[in-house]
């Protein structure tokens, strides 16, 4: 089989790259290795950027999401009890965010690709990516039980951050940037409405708190655990009572119980993978970055990386000039280090570390206050959770 782009992945990386792509007028196969119905239903994120679901509009993949997508202006601090709201619109010129989830950005841009784009083989395993430092890229693969080979001008790894297409940068070549935490998410899907109508960010001595939703009638939360956590380990009594004591107010805020569909523990890790090209190599999205997902950024870098690659190939197309493909990786990662940052600053805000001394609650209560009572500060956590720039 022979393509321009071959794309590792059907993630929101691959997924999206192969509907710009195609708008682009650039042929590509993607290769998934897990089936439709996993892809369609793995619960994981929850909030689109602004400039995300710009994104989305514009490939021609926003109708369901605006129809349906529940549009924020803000989210709720919960500390001390207390309550504090922080204003989107008004602090960043208008910008707010969506929630939509990313299973159905996922079903979307499946739905898109089946019916008007290139091929998108599911059950088909990459197995590796050769000759990335030469001009004709190969990705080896197995489907329905044959290997088969792909030729290709481009090769883009989009497959997460188990996958395989990271292993093809040579090690010597390579530089990983890594931290993990020692606690994780216990994160639960439950049929009751929403008890706020805003997302909610609790610290409490007893660890991290979040209220969100997948819809008016389905509540998404998860818990702060100790990491290693089973899921199972927790009766859904126990956690309800924990988050009740965790997002407890003193105005008397109640949180309304339902019977609990989903419980899975997620584990939580900085990681950056430099640089994010080899050859003709590109890697986007988790296979080469992680961010712990109290920022909600994952899948918003995600696409930012496929944005850039999109442009920089069709840019070559147009004009003859890989100038912005070899700007590739130094580009992405400028936005990555950024939501870095903003990932590990709003993790070490609002989790408690087993560890964490009364002089380290302190400085958290006073981080927080600073937020409450600074519009400097506010403003700067409203500009990188609606999300900054493409780059
Ligand atoms: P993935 O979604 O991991 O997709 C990679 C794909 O590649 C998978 O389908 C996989 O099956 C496939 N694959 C792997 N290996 C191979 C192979 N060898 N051959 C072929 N295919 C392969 N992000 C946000 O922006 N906002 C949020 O609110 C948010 N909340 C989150 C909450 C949780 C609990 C979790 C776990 C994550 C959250 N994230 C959030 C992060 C977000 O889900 C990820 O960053 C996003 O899925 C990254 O997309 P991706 O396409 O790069 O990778
Ligand atoms: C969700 C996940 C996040 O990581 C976050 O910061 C906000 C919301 C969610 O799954 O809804």
């Amino acid at each position: 089989m022979r393509t321009t782009v071959g794309i590792i992945g059907a993630g929101p990386a691959g997924l999206l790259l192969a509907r710009l792509l195609h708008n682009a007028g650039i042929d590509s196969v993607v290769l998934e290795s897990r089936d439709r119905d996993y892809v369609e239903h793995r619960q994981r994120a929850g909030i689109l950027e602004q400039g995300t679901a710009d994104v989305l509009r514009a490939a021609g993949a926003g109708e369901r999401m605006d129809r349906e997508g529940l549009r924020h202006d803000g989210i709720e601090l919960r500390f001390d009890r207390r309550r504090h709201r922080v204003d989107f619109p008004a602090l960043t010129g208008g910008r707010s965010v969506m929630v939509y989830a990313q299973t159905e950005v996922c079903k979307d841009l499946i739905a898109l690709q089946l019916k008007e784009g290139g091929p998108l083989l599911f059950e088909a395993e990459a197995l590796a990516v050769e000759g990335a430092d030469t001009d004709s890229p190969r990705v080896r693969f197995r489907h329905e039980g044959t290997e088969d080979v792909l030729d290709c001008d481009y090769v883009v790894g989009c497959d997460g951050f188990w996958g395989v297409s990271r292993k093809a940068v040579p090690a010597e070549l390579t530089r990983v940037f890594e931290r993990t935490y020692p606690f994780g998410w216990l994160g639960i899907l439950a049929d009751v409405a929403p008890s706020h109508d805003e997302l909610v960010y609790a610290r409490h001595d007893r660890g991290f708190a979040l209220l969100s939703m997948r819809s008016p009638s389905v509540s998404r939360l998860y818990l702060q655990v100790p990491e290693g956590t089973d899921a199972e380990a927790w009766s859904d009594d126990e956690i309800w009572a924990e988050l009740e004591r965790r997002f407890e107010t003193a105005d008397g805020w109640r949180l309304e119980r339902g019977p609990i569909t989903q419980k899975s523990v997620t584990p939580m890790r900085s990681y950056v993978h430099e640089p994010m090209r080899h050859g003709r190599l590109f890697l986007a999205g988790d296979a080469a970055h992680i961010v712990p997902p109290t920022g909600a950024k994952g899948l918003n870098l995600a696409v930012g990386d496929v944005v850039t690659f999109a442009r920089a190939l069709t840019y070559q197309k147009e004009t003859g000039s890989a100038q912005l493909l070899d700007t590739y990786s130094e580009a992405c990662l400028r936005r990555v280090w950024q939501a870095e940052r903003f990932s590990y600053d709003m993790t070490t805000l609002l989790h408690r570390a087993p560890d964490a001394t009364p002089f380290e609650d302190r400085l958290q209560l006073a981080r927080l206050e600073r937020l409450a009572g600074s519009r400097a500060a506010e403003t700067d956590l409203a500009e990188a959770y609606t999300g900054f720039p493409f780059g």
